[in-house]
């Protein structure tokens, strides 16, 4: 029910805070005949068959003591937390899971960033970021793109109480290096610098590397992406451990149990597979270049990605109208109404297949 549809008499009962939020909008999950989903760069592949495996004897344990539905789960993740550590090579203390890196996100938020100075993050980024900070009431200043759509570092001097962005960025795909983000680092000691890494895994380079060396860098992740569990939901932060303990007070004020029994156990097993991750990031990544190579033919601009989406423009076709016409044919892709970018698509990288039947609807548009 949206809220036009709800009178100003019954919306009486709500806090009236609410009355004013603007709930963030997930892409699109359409119910259509041969739909190709390219919206919301969920993974093509399945996930590594050994988390189906993992979840169905979890179920099958359940007459076990210590491991039925019945109960809940260990509100600490602790077996998630110990296998995420081991393939980030990082102390289990500087470990932190959550529900979605959206809830993580959340968390971070509520933990970091409620600071009389403003919270800074590029104008163009994650579409959570505003909804966040209007959601715990922050004042913000968005620091534009520069002019190649990359971070502008030199923005990140000003006066802040935290700073965010995604690495690389959503919706642009394009990456900054570690070099930058510790420039952004040192330049801000006393502000908690967040780097959403989660499309990192398809070419760019992680900042955990960093985190030994910086007590204010906070880096988050999820499995929705790289490792195809966006329907498990896990999300976690890297951090020093004073950051990842004012994460837990904020989880814990919150949610105790957020990971559930079989999440828990498809999670430890999709960690434990790292072969199969690495074939499916490198297949990803290979389509990537192929649709590239496919749209610079055809006349689109693309910005140059490391992400499991591609971010394009044509010269002689408005967005909008490709979008619309690729609807027609059963293929979603993501259009954002939004200064600077109102032109681009975001496309998700699929299979070859599903590739192959994006660039044939969109010769056919190109020629018309
Ligand atoms: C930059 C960025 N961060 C975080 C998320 C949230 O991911 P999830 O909640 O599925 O872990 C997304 C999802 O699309 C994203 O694009």
């Amino acid at each position: 029910m949206s809220i036009e549809q709800i009178s100003a008499h019954l919306q009486r009962l709500w806090s009236p805070e609410v009355r004013t939020l603007e709930p963030y909008v997930p892409g699109e999950q359409p119910k259509i005949d041969n739909l190709l989903k390219l919206n919301t760069n969920e993974s093509p592949f399945a996930p590594s068959p050994k988390v189906a495996e993992a979840i169905i004897s979890a179920l099958n344990e359940q007459a076990e003591p210590g491991n039925s539905l019945r109960l809940y789960p260990d509100p600490d993740a602790s077996a998630l937390k110990h296998a995420i550590a081991a393939q980030q090579n990082l102390p289990i203390e500087q470990v932190f899971v959550g529900n979605g890196s959206d809830e993580v996100l959340a968390h971070i938020f509520k933990a970091f960033f409620i600071q009389d100075k403003p919270i800074l993050y590029p104008d163009i980024s994650y579409s959570f970021y505003p909804v966040y900070s209007q959601f715990f009431n922050l004042n913000v200043v968005e620091v534009p793109l520069a002019k190649d759509f990359s971070i502008d570092v030199n923005g990140y001097q000003q006066p802040n109480g935290g700073i965010i962005f995604a690495n690389p960025n959503a919706p642009t795909g394009v990456f900054l290096s570690l070099d930058n983000i510790e420039v952004i680092l040192k330049q801000n000691p006393d502000s908690v610098v967040v780097v959403d890494e989660a499309y990192v895994d398809f070419g760019g380079q992680s900042a955990t590397s960093l985190i030994s060396q910086y007590d204010n860098l906070v880096v988050c992740q999820t499995t929705s992406k790289s490792r195809a569990l966006a329907g498990l939901r896990i999300g976690m932060a890297f951090a020093q451990p004073h950051l990842i303990a004012a994460l837990e007070r904020v989880k814990n004020s919150f949610n105790s149990y957020p990971l559930d029994r079989l999440a828990i156990a498809g999670g430890v097993a999709s960690f434990e597979d790292q072969a199969y991750f690495e074939r499916t990031c490198q297949h990803t990544i290979a389509n990537r270049e192929q649709l590239v190579m496919q749209l610079t033919a055809l006349g689109f601009d693309v910005l140059p990605s490391k992400a499991n989406f591609i971010f394009t423009q044509h010269p002689h076709h408005t967005a909008i109208d490709i979008a619309a016409k690729l609807r027609k044919t059963g293929i979603i892709v993501r259009h954002f109404n939004k200064p600077k970018i109102q032109n681009f698509l975001r496309i998700t990288i699929g299979t070859s297949e599903q590739q192959a039947r994006l660039i044939e609807q969109l010769r056919h548009m190109i020629k018309a």
